[in-house]
């Protein structure tokens, strides 16, 4: 069975999707915590409720980055887990931490990437005038944002929308493909080519 842990900042609707679509859908592997560097995540209470284990590193109480990567891997890596699944972790990671992590970390970044890496993507996709925008699952690496892209998700632009109603429209999306890209990954249906991810079962890697 393979073991997932989810990692949040807050809210966690991804986290909750990924967690519904697991017991649903029956997968075969085991969310084995959720974790979260700041104790008042509302998404902590959710797992918790689902039985699902929660810890939490407080980034707050470590004087460097390097020094708080390091107690999260370590409490990471006692719940022995084949993926790490970034779902709102809003925390720019040391290249130690995504290197030990690497081929087996997911994140989801709501822009189309490489567009809009980094944050208040959804205010700088309107301002620049995009007709589209959407969000993206992709493999972890040291470059903020970067790192081969397992599926994206467009959505369009309207007219009068602000961010958070972009953000909205953009969210729905997000819970739809984020539980796909993470079962493709546990079933063994990802290969890294290089830049590109292949979905080697044909299931196809857009959402809309
Ligand atoms: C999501 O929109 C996710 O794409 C974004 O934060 C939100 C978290 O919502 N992630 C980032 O901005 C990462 N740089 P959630 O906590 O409800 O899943």
């Amino acid at each position: 069975m393979k073991r997932i842990v989810i990692l949040i900042s807050g809210r966690g609707s991804n986290m909750e999707a990924i967690v519904k679509a697991h017991a649903q859908e029956a997968w075969q592997a085991e969310i084995a915590a959720v974790i979260s560097n700041r104790p008042d995540s509302a998404g902590l209470k959710f797992a918790a409720e689902h039985g699902v284990a929660t810890a939490v590193v407080d980034h707050k109480a470590y004087p460097s980055r390097e020094a708080f990567d390091a107690e999260l891997q370590r409490v990471i890596d006692g719940f022995a887990p084949d993926l790490v699944v970034l779902a709102g972790f809003m925390r720019i990671l040391t290249p130690g931490f995504t290197r030990h992590y690497e081929g087996r970390m997911l994140n989801i970044h709501p822009s189309l990437l490489p567009a809009f890496t980094g944050l208040h993507t959804h205010e700088r996709a309107i301002e620049a005038g995009c007709r589209f925008a959407g969000a993206t699952v992709h493999f972890v690496t040291a470059e903020l944002d970067h790192g081969a892209i397992v599926a994206q998700a467009v959505v369009p632009v309207l007219d009068g929308d602000d961010a958070s109603k972009l953000a909205a429209r953009v969210l729905v999306q997000e819970h739809r493909m984020y539980p796909r890209a993470v079962r493709w990954f546990i079933e063994g249906q990802l290969r890294i080519e290089g830049e590109r991810v292949v979905q080697l079962a044909g299931e196809s890697q857009s959402f809309s």
